[in-house]
């Protein structure tokens, strides 16, 4: 069942949405060579204990952090640990914070140091797609044109799209309708009605589309080892432009 928020529901999603992008921030700004991914989960969980919110992730479904840190061929759902982060690498970061009964969602892939062109180019693109796909986020439009303009901008810069993983509705849990793919037909899925909150969410792989399941039970990674990246907002769905809930004063990242 899909739910469309009130006004008063709104007010409690940007509240939760302006301290998950924060968070985002402070994962992103520690993505440095030598620094560990369980040192970006501590001051993920920090930040968001500091603004009275509670991570989304931790413990949903076991999950044991606040933070998914998902390094280079790693897709989605790394678990931080001991891995020390090395020049060269992109690091995806994924975080959801909790307050007031309402969940934000986030995430963002991001250069330790100096990485190739390549590298660089799979970042910019998979952001890029999610702007592809926020030009038909909203009242008048479905779902499948948002898949649609995702998948065919991923496709045309010579990028595969996951299909296994989607985006999603987002309110009191985290996980709501409709699902939101990358990838689909255009005129297709459901309407979209102003009220709606959703999560787009393009993982985007250089190579193969394919995935393999870590045996750690989440670490998603590509089939043939190489670079993934990921970008995710969540968005209020109006009559006119979406409204980024994740969005830190303008500054997008
Ligand atoms: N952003 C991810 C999602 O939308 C986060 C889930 S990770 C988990 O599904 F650890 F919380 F499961
Ligand atoms: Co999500």
């Amino acid at each position: 069942m899909i739910t469309l928020k009130s006004s008063r529901e709104i007010e409690l999603m940007r509240r939760a949405g302006k301290i998950t992008a924060a968070a985002r921030a402070v994962a992103r700004d520690m993505v440095k060579p030598g620094v560990t991914t369980h040192q970006i989960d501590e001051a993920v969980y920090r930040f968001i204990k500091s603004q009275g919110a509670t991570p989304s992730f931790l413990h949903y479904n076991g999950y044991p952090a606040s933070v998914c840190v998902s390094v280079n061929d790693e897709i989605i759902h790394g678990i931080p640990g001991k891995r020390v982060l090395r020049e060269g690498d992109i690091v995806s970061v994924d975080v959801g914070a909790y307050i007031g009964g309402y969940h934000g969602d986030c995430a963002g892939t991001y250069p330790c140091g100096d990485v190739s062109d390549e590298a660089m180019r799979l970042i910019r693109v998979t952001q890029q797609s999610f702007f592809e796909g926020l030009r038909f986020a909203r009242e008048g439009y479905r779902i499948g044109d948002i898949s649609h303009a995702v998948q065919s901008y991923v496709e045309s810069q010579g990028f595969s799209i996951v299909r296994e993983y989607v985006g999603h509705g987002i309110g009191q849990k985290m996980h709501e309708d409709p699902e939101v793919p990358n990838y689909g037909e255009s005129g297709h899925g459901r309407r979209l009605l102003r009220g709606m909150t959703i999560a787009v969410e393009p993982m985007v792989n250089a190579g193969v589309a394919s995935i393999i399941q870590m045996s750690d039970g989440w670490t998603v990674k590509t089939a043939d080892g190489k670079n993934a990246a990921h970008y995710e907002n969540t968005l209020l769905i109006t009559a006119g432009e979406p409204e980024i809930l994740t969005d830190l004063e303008g500054s997008l990242v």
